[in-house]
């Protein structure tokens, strides 16, 4: 699949919009991730409207892609599910990459911008949307057309890889 090996953080956007119906297939692509005994934690904010995506880009000092975003999603965990410590994580984790993977493929440019565990992150989204306290912000995710064309970074590194026990590096 082309569109995973492409992928690669987009922090600069062109003005375009993203229409509904390509926010709609992402969060669609997001929603097909597995979760722990299928509990599917996620619960989601889209953000769309300039001024709160400016305001929004205050959440974190590293969350400036937001500035200039078409639209945003904040990843957040219904702890009212909860199995374990551990596994919500788990499950935005797989909803997150899915949704990264599927803006690569209608050629939109997206970064995981990261919140949990900074607590300060945590709270300041918190106050923000005024989570009822049993919803957990765990990142944002920017989205937008590239501004320009960026490469993927090559990241393969074989030695990395274990075969059979830790420290087996042949096959
Ligand atoms: C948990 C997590 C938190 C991240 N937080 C930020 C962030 O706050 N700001 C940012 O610009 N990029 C952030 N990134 C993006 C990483 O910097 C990026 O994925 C990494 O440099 C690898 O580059 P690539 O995505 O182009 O392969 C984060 C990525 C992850 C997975």
């Amino acid at each position: 699949m082309n569109a995973i090996y492409e992928r690669t953080s987009v922090r600069q956007y062109a003005p375009e919009k993203v229409s509904d119906q390509e926010i709609e297939k992402i969060l669609k692509a997001g929603f097909c991730a597995p979760s722990a005994v299928n509990k599917q934690p996620w619960q989601l904010i889209v953000v769309k409207e300039k001024d709160n995506l400016e305001q929004l880009s205050h959440c974190s000092p590293y969350a400036l892609p937001l500035k200039e975003a078409a639209f945003a999603i904040v990843v957040m965990a219904d702890t009212s599910h909860h199995l374990a410590d551990g596994y919500d994580i788990q499950d935005l984790a797989a909803l997150t990459e899915n949704m990264l993977i599927e803006a690569e493929d209608l050629g939109i440019g997206s970064v995981w911008l990261g919140i949990y565990p900074e607590k300060e992150r945590i709270e300041w989204l918190k106050k923000h949307f005024e989570l009822p306290d049993h919803i957990v912000p765990y990142w944002v995710v920017s989205f937008g057309y590239p501004l320009h064309e960026q490469k993927p970074k090559d990241k393969w590194d074989p030695a990395k890889i274990h075969y059979e026990t830790y420290g087996e590096k042949a096959i």
